[in-house]
């Protein structure tokens, strides 16, 4: 029967190659633990019943392994010599006399490495002399929900929320378990369950019951569970006269509040916090600063083991400004005041999760705070749940930017890691795309992107292409040549995407409100930093925002080498060009064409892409089950009709200025 998609990549189908089957089966009798606690009886649990379903027979789970061979042994331990290399997290799996140990100072390490184990046979690698030392690069690996209490999720394009509010705290909804398996199978350890643009009532006692019903299912698995705030709680809630961060009985409010919360959930995360953006409040409406806010939260929490994430996207409509320097600026003078509890969490790029930014500036040019990378797995300005995008791509081009802050090999990855600033705390985000769409994320591709951001945050050197085929192989096929041909598909996507919508470093030209379709030209609203011209720039000289100093210096934010590479039009890599610099119309690229030729090849060929991706996807046809072959090819046929959509609504529109013809031949770049 067809595969609805709703068990994500931890399908555990038998594996129909029974010689391969019968070789896994030598290494999987048994589980062994003596342990009775709950996550490492989720470990063992998760074991049995995926070789169970993978190899087709049945696993015993036995308390001690004594001369038996041929299973897998569960071990907490301090003094293993081969988890001497190991973080908390981290875990090692390795063949001893006979027996598959999974070894790591904590349970939720031996989790981890039972799901790795479980990979292993899924993508079908061999377990034979099984060697693997694996440890986070990154402390907290956190989905981000930006889930409403109506059900409603802002940007979710898969159904409506997946926590249903209505019925906890009384009814589990299986797929709260479902989510923490998925979660802890790729390492994630945090979420944040509801909209950064919060509400006062998830700090009810209302919701509050709510909320630990879903702390009690996610802890076994290792998650702890964060609570998006409004910052006017204690007056909306409690009919405090301000929320002023410096005044005692506001203060005395967020200590109380936060010791109730932690009557209800004990190992509570924390808060993670939007404020003064985007119409939020905050505590600048108190002419207060952010660190004033955070810090508040933050000694509300100092008699527990949570956290304060404080975000930085922050900006104003300032018709003079630059967006891009804003969260920077209005940051900068607060390093070293935040609470050495807060993390400030910044986007990747410095305007608003485009398809392609340039790395936010803030990062590097923190040495006294925690920075936290906030990417966004949801696709809201990468095609919703149409278009195929795969982004560990995206991701990976964000984190391997080198920053050049203490000199080559400062990449953006070594700076969220803490190991540049030597950070105690680590943190990477991701915007979540799950809803309740019974394959969880809308487009079936979309679930890669959940899976490569948890794998990114485990481990950001870890390639697009290895994250790919892990993904392909657990939840589409193992076939060598399909694996194959589905890998180039996703590592062809996210190019594809940016061709037709936003060459060159064009960035911002998304319809207002919906942010799906392209409006290059002035929106209805007319607020500047809402609109794509102010971001364009197209006049009848050339296209593109100089940042690099008559209009806005913001290229000055980043370090010496980039300003030098960037800051030059003649060596600027071109996927950033219109982000530093408006070139002329007929300036002649690197490319051989000259700007306009060149933005036309990359629109038209853009659309070409997607017919190359169709055709790639029909020869899967026999790979793929066929609810899946079909939901991604209709998508497909969408995804050309808009590729087109785009690349006329700009290119018409860019014309009205450059008023030259669209080439004939669309000659590729050299
Ligand atoms: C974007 C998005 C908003 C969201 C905001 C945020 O602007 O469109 O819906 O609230 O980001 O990250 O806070």
């Amino acid at each position: 029967f067809a595969d609805d998609g709703s068990r994500l990549w931890l399908k555990y189908d038998l594996i129909k190659d029974v010689k391969q089957r019968e070789n896994y089966a030598k290494f999987t009798k048994f589980i062994t633990t003596s342990s009775t606690n709950a996550t490492i009886l989720k470990a063992s649990e998760e074991l049995k019943n995926g070789f169970e379903g993978l190899m087709g027979k049945k696993v015993s789970t036995i308390k001690k392994a004594d001369s038996q061979v041929g299973g897998i042994i569960l071990e907490v331990s301090e003094k293993q010599i081969f988890t001497k290399n190991l973080a908390n997290d981290g875990f090692a799996i390795f063949s001893n006399k006979g027996n598959i140990i999974i070894s790591s100072k904590t349970e939720v390490g031996v989790l981890y490495g039972a799901f790795e184990l479980l990979r292993k046979v899924q993508t079908g690698q061999s377990l034979s002399n099984i060697s693997v030392i694996s440890n986070p690069k990154i402390k907290i690996r956190m989905l981000n929900h930006w889930d409403n209490a109506n059900g409603t999720v802002e940007r979710g394009y898969a159904g409506s929320s997946m926590w249903k509010w209505n019925e906890l705290p009384f009814r589990i909804d299986p797929r709260y378990i479902a989510y923490a398996r998925a979660n802890a199978s790729i390492g994630i350890n945090a979420t944040s369950i509801n909209n950064v643009n919060a509400s006062s009532r998830f700090l009810t006692a209302e919701y509050l019951e709510k909320i630990k019903a879903v702390a009690d299912v996610l802890r076994p698995y290792g998650i702890k569970v964060f609570i998006s705030v409004n910052f006017r709680s204690p007056r909306t809630l409690s009919g405090l006269k301000t929320s002023d961060p410096l005044d005692p009985e506001v203060r005395q409010w967020w200590n109380e509040k936060t010791k109730e919360i932690h009557q209800y959930i004990p190992d509570f995360g924390g808060y993670l916090v939007k404020a003064n953006s985007e119409g939020e409040p905050g505590p600048q409406d108190y002419g207060r600063t952010h660190a004033d806010g955070a810090n508040m939260l933050a000694e509300a929490m100092k008699p527990f083991a949570g956290i304060v994430i404080w975000r930085a996207f922050v900006y104003n409509a300032d018709p003079n400004g630059d967006r891009f320097k804003e969260g920077y600026e209005q940051f900068k003078p607060l390093d070293g005041k935040f609470d050495s509890k807060v993390i400030v969490q910044v986007k990747n790029g410095p305007i608003d999760f485009m398809p392609r930014e340039p790395f936010h500036p803030m990062f590097g040019a923190f040495s006294k705070t925690t920075l936290g990378m906030e990417f966004q797995i949801t696709q809201e300005y990468l095609g919703q749940s149409t278009h195929l995008t795969y982004l560990a791509p995206m991701f990976k081009e964000c984190l391997d930017t080198d920053t050049y802050v203490k000199g080559k090999g400062s990449e953006v990855a070594k700076v969220i890691d803490g190991s540049i600033y030597n950070n105690q705390n680590s943190l990477m985000a991701g915007v979540a795309n799950t809803g309740s769409d019974v394959n969880w994320c809308g487009h079936p591709f979309n679930q890669s992107n959940w899976y490569a951001f948890g794998r990114l945050a485990w481990d950001y050197s870890l390639s697009s292409e290895q994250i790919a085929n892990e993904w392909i192989g657990m939840t589409l096929t193992n076939d060598v040549v399909a694996k194959k041909q589905i890998n180039s598909i996703m590592q062809k996507s996210l190019p594809t995407y940016i061709s037709y919508t936003y060459p060159l470093g064009l960035h911002h030209m998304m319809g207002e409100g919906h942010h799906y379709g392209p409006e290059p030209w002035l929106s209805k609203s007319g607020r500047l930093d809402w609109t794509s011209i102010y971001y364009h720039r197209a006049d009848s000289i050339g296209l593109g925002f100089d940042r690099t100093g008559k209009l806005s210096n913001a290229l000055k934010l980043y370090s010496n080498e980039l300003i030098e590479s960037w800051g030059n039009p003649e060596k600027c890599n071109l996927n950033y060009l219109l982000w530093f610099h408006h070139i002329a119309w007929s300036k002649k690229l690197s490319t051989g064409n000259n700007l306009w030729d060149e933005l036309c090849f990359r629109y038209y060929d853009g659309v070409k892409q997607v017919k190359v991706l169709q055709d790639e996807w029909e020869t899967l046809k026999a790979h793929i089950d066929f609810e899946t072959f079909q939901s991604v090819q209709g998508r497909l046929k969408i995804q050309e009709k808009e590729a087109i959509w785009w690349r006329d609504a700009c290119v018409l529109y860019f014309q009205e200025y450059s008023k030259m013809p669209i080439p004939k031949n669309l000659t590729p770049p050299n």
